[in-house]
């Protein structure tokens, strides 16, 4: 079988653009205060790589990591694979995601993760399919909204591969 090709939906210079400003409009949102992001693994790790280093301010990192739901009927509590390290409780935090697409996922960890009463709990997706919304999520920081196709690249996979690209891209023939 020879590779699929991707073609280009963001380039890398679109997406170092963006993520200046957000991380840019974070330290401007929260003058003085520490920022605790939190990345959702493992889709969101280049991502957060870079909006770490483009927030003008003293940042801390944590990751969790949860199972990925496969079909439609994804109502249930989300199943930690892995949690953060450090509590946040008391903490500014922000959940640091590849992509929002029916929302389930997000709407699940937010319910948990505010439970654990931290000062503030805020959303920075880089992407968003509002086409596929199930579940409404508030977004705090959004990079670019996508159509409703399969994206990878620059962290978000295709059954493991081309994470590591450096733009976000779709796979041709999905
Ligand atoms: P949700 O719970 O439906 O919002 O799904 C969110 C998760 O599904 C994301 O964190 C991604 O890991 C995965 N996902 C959804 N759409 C895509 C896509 O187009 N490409 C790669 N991963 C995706
Ligand atoms: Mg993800």
């Amino acid at each position: 079988m020879s590779e699929p090709r991707v073609s280009t939906l963001i380039s890398a210079a679109d997406l170092a653009a963006k993520i200046r400003d957000l991380g840019a409009r974070i330290a401007a949102d929260h003058p003085g205060q520490s920022i605790h992001l939190l990345g959702v693994l493992k889709g969101s790790f280049i991502f957060m790589a870079d909006l770490a280093r483009a927030i003008p301010a003293e940042v801390s990192c944590d990751f969790l990591r949860v199972a990925s739901y496969k079909g439609a009927h994804s109502t249930g509590e989300v199943r930690f694979e892995m949690d953060l390290t450090e509590p946040i409780t008391g903490r500014i935090a922000i959940l640091v995601e590849d992509i929002i697409d029916t929302g389930a996922t997000m709407d699940s960890l937010l319910r948990v993760l505010r439970a654990r009463n931290p000062e503030k709990l805020k959303v920075c997706s880089l992407l968003h399919k509002p086409s596929r919304t199930k579940v409404k999520v508030p977004i705090d920081y959004l990079g670019f909204t996508v159509p409703d196709r399969f994206v990878v690249g620059y962290g978000l996979d295709y059954d493991g591969h081309f994470r590591n690209l450096p733009y976000v891209g779709v796979v041709e023939g999905m």
